[in-house]
């Protein structure tokens, strides 16, 4: 691409079906791209990156040298000056940001700003590397140490299936969703608090239950767990090494088109967040009961990180009219002409 060229990049958000807060133990995550995206349009040219946002009142200026991400202003132009820092542009970019994601509501509209960014400033590459440099940028621009799945899920998604990723090999499978159901996305109304702290010690409580019994991705065996002196580490694991198995059930129970085991590992998933790893609150959880007893409803689940934000629910369509009907959508991509 040129400079001057004009371009187009799109990142799609993304929902995690299930499997939550197993991504930074090298588990198994079953997310979507999804058919709510973040579009930047602009040219390339000039020194810095200069971008207008739809959904801010103050541009994000960011130079090509950054130093510190974390420090710019306004607080969205962390996320863009976060990519700079990782992907070292050579010439800067003007132009701007709209979104058909709700900010902030636990749809990855971070990681969408973050791969329309690098694909705008000319990132080229497969969706691993894009994902693996945009979390890079995002743990650098939030302080947060994220795992890799929704960078991944925005970069690699696939119209019509959920993705299947082995946070492991880094592999990510396509896994058609069935036409008889449509996903929901219902906010808690709940602002979300990802406190970096509380997710940073949930990932070190989970690595200190790995350096007992090793890593949790291979305990297959639940009462393993059991092993662990400490109680509030033992439910840790037991939740990563429990819902790496129910992701598993997920996938099947979906090829055999058996959605009461789909509802049933939803609802064991959300359990196992609210009891094992206790990030769900009493607003979510009331609202996963309210969605779940809904007739047609197959299950509901919190969904991301927890701590408030939204819940997901696989429904018979027609069955919610509430919250975001969302598809299954390609991933991120870029057009360029001029
Ligand atoms: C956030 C993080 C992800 C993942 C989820 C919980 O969305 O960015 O990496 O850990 O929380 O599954």
């Amino acid at each position: 691409m040129t400079e001057g060229a004009s371009v187009v990049a799109i990142g799609p958000g993304r929902v995690n079906l299930i499997g939550d807060h197993v991504d930074y133990a090298e588990g198994l995550v079953l997310p979507m791209a999804i058919d709510l995206a973040t579009t930047i349009s602009g040219t390339r040219g000039g020194d810095r990156i200069v971008l207008e946002s739809d959904h801010e009142p103050h541009p994000a200026v960011v130079p090509l040298e950054v130093a510190d991400p974390a420090a710019a202003t306004p607080a969205w132009a962390r996320y863009v000056a976060g990519v700079v820092a990782e992907l070292r542009p050579e010439v800067g970019f003007t132009g701007t940001v709209t979104t058909t994601l709700p900010v902030g509501a636990g749809l990855s509209s971070s990681a969408a700003l973050e791969v329309a960014v690098a694909l705008a400033l000319g990132f080229r590459g497969e969706p691993l590397a894009l994902a693996q440099l945009t979390q890079r940028a995002e743990q650098r621009a939030s302080g947060v140490p994220c795992g890799i799945m929704d960078q991944l899920a925005s970069a690699a998604g696939v119209e019509g299936s959920a993705l299947l990723i082995d946070c492991r090999s880094l592999e990510v499978t396509p896994v058609a969703l069935p036409a008889d159901v449509e996903v929901r996305v219902v906010h808690s109304g709940q602002e979300r608090q990802l406190s970096g702290s509380e997710y940073a010690e949930r990932r070190a409580a989970v690595e200190a239950a790995a350096q007992q019994i090793g890593p949790l991705r291979d305990v297959t065996d639940p009462t393993a767990v059991e092993a662990i002196g400490d109680p509030v580490l033992r439910r840790r694991a037991r939740h990563v090494v429990t819902e790496n198995a129910r992701v598993l059930a997920t996938v099947d129970a979906l090829a055999a088109g058996d959605l009461d085991a789909v509802g049933a590992a939803m609802a064991a998933s959300h359990a196992s967040l609210r009891d094992d790893f206790e990030v769900s609150t009493p607003v979510l959880d009331a609202l996963v009961e309210r969605l779940a007893a809904t007739p047609g409803v197959v299950g509901a689940r919190l969904t991301g990180a927890g701590f408030g934000g939204c819940v997901v629910a696989l429904a018979r369509p027609g069955a919610l009219d509430e919250g975001w009907a969302v598809a299954p959508a390609a991933g991120a991509r870029v057009s360029a002409s001029g």
